[in-house]
């Protein structure tokens, strides 16, 4: 009998594995040991160890093999590792079609570790809620959570690309992620109490989750299906959840009244204030109720920079990301208009970003929240807080991304492809200039179109670079 003593990480456990299997060691003769002191983990983010090589594996096994035993590695259970290795050998010698037969009992046993393992990750996804709090100048986003498993690691890898533009931690009571932009990190669990309780980002998300309830298609069993009791505690939302429900059949009638007063009754003027002051304007849009989009979105989002900024950028209206953080341009389109601007030389912080809409109009596509274009009137009735805005700068370079920005400054006879890059005078600065909405490029069809948008995006702005470096008059 050998015993194997091993850090309990799916990398070591694999080395060593395949070290056993080419000294031909059957699966009851070793016993797998864990190591104590470590925290469970897969290994992904670990430097191969130095000085130790791993044996070239003479072994094929299937690809969902390995797959399924780096989920498993996750599990709890301690004799996760002996049923993989017995897998893995029986697979290495003589059946390598096992995988498929579900009812042998080492199968079936890994197969029920997997399905426990996916339904953690998947509620991980969905009940992670970060609350904001401040950290050395900047915000950082914290949430807590409590895996039934070590899942923190094989999930981090979403969290990071979903959540790409903010700094976060996940904490656990096991172990701990943190995402600074750049770099995750690990660190050990700690308590609940370390785990902020309460912020303003928390009350967005209230505001969120009661505007995207739908009560027409309100489905008790199926919401506490998905969303199980024992999850309600760390979840804000969950709060509202009773009151939403007692309130249902009320806001359908609402719904339905809405539905048929006559549309013109959802408009009024923008309560735009006589001020240059940017802070007042703000303040003042933040309650705006011109037009019908203020009732789906979590909030206004106005515009963002400098007062004395030189260049204004001028966006369609905010997405997904930007609804709920409450700032422009932070989501996928904003960070190629960073990277655009960074490769023209021009600094963000000193340009001031806004959008011609700003509330998310947004339709529900299953439990997304899909941009929907904001429509001539509800252009026109936000117009007045884009004037503000523009007669408080009065910048010297104004650039409209997309359609929608360019009808709002300059009617609707303009057209983004053909009138693109090229200088024009508008009721707000001398020097306007249109071009395309950096989504477009998003949404490019392959590669080579996206690289030859991106690259005649970048020719506009450096158009716009040109104008601002030549200090040419307002
Ligand atoms: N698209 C916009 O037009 N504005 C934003 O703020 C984000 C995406």
């Amino acid at each position: 009998m050998r015993q194997i003593t091993f850090a309990p990480v799916f990398r070591e456990w694999q080395r060593l594995a395949r070290g056993a299997l080419s000294s031909g060691l059957a699966p009851d003769e070793v016993v797998w040991e864990e190591l104590h002191g470590d925290q469970p983990s897969l290994g992904m983010f670990e430097e191969a160890e130095p000085g130790i090589a791993s044996p070239a594996s003479a072994f094929r096994v299937p690809r969902d093999f390995v797959e399924m035993a780096q989920r498993v590695a996750c599990h709890r259970a301690a004799e996760r590792w002996s049923l993989l290795y017995r897998l893995l050998w029986r697979l290495t010698h003589g059946e390598s079609h096992l995988m498929k037969i579900a009812v042998d009992p080492v199968v079936h046993a890994l197969q029920r570790m997997d399905k426990a393992i996916r339904h953690d990750v998947h509620k991980m996804r969905a009940f992670v809620r970060f609350r904001a709090v401040a950290h050395q100048d900047q915000t950082w986003y914290v949430a807590w959570f409590e895996p039934e498993h070590h899942i923190v690691e094989f999930n981090a890898p979403f969290f990071r690309d979903r959540f790409a533009s903010m700094h976060w931690s996940i904490l656990t009571p096991h172990r701990c992620v943190h995402w600074d932009g750049a770099h995750l990190t690990f660190t050990v669990g700690v308590p609940k109490s370390e785990a902020p309780t309460e912020d303003a980002v928390e009350t967005l998300w209230l505001g969120y989750y009661g505007s995207i309830f739908n009560p027409a298609r309100v489905k008790t069993r199926a919401m506490e299906a998905e969303m199980p009791k024992r999850y309600w505690k760390n979840l804000p939302e969950a709060a509202l959840i009773p009151s939403l429900l007692r309130e249902a059949p009320h806001r359908v009638e609402q719904m339905i009244h809405h539905s048929q007063q006559k549309s013109a009754e959802d408009y009024s003027p923008a309560p735009v204030p006589e001020t240059h002051s940017l802070t007042t304007l703000r303040e003042a849009a933040s309650i705006c109720t011109a037009c019908p989009l203020y009732k789906n979105a979590t909030q206004t989002v106005f515009g963002e920079g400098p007062r004395n900024a030189e260049i204004v950028f001028v966006g369609e209206q905010p997405g997904d990301q930007e609804d709920l953080a409450g700032h422009p341009f932070i989501g996928p389109a904003g960070q190629l208009l960073n990277r655009a601007l960074e490769e023209v030389g021009i600094d963000r912080k000193l340009a001031y970003v806004t959008n011609a809409v700003k509330h998310f109009k947004w339709e529900p596509r299953g439990k997304r929240r899909l941009h929907a274009k904001p429509n001539s009137r509800e252009i026109i009735a936000c117009k007045p807080w884009l004037m503000a805005e523009l007669a408080a700068i009065h910048p010297r370079v104004l650039v409209l991304l997309g359609g929608t920005a360019a009808q709002s400054v300059l009617g609707s006879k303009v057209r983004v492809l053909r009138d693109r890059g090229q200088l024009m005078h508008s009721e707000y600065c001398q020097q306007t200039m249109v071009t395309v909405h950096p989504s477009s490029l998003l949404r490019a069809p392959d590669e080579e179109s996206r690289q030859q948008g991106y690259a005649d995006f970048v020719k506009d702005l450096r158009i716009a670079a040109d104008l601002l470096s030549k200090g040419n008059p307002h």
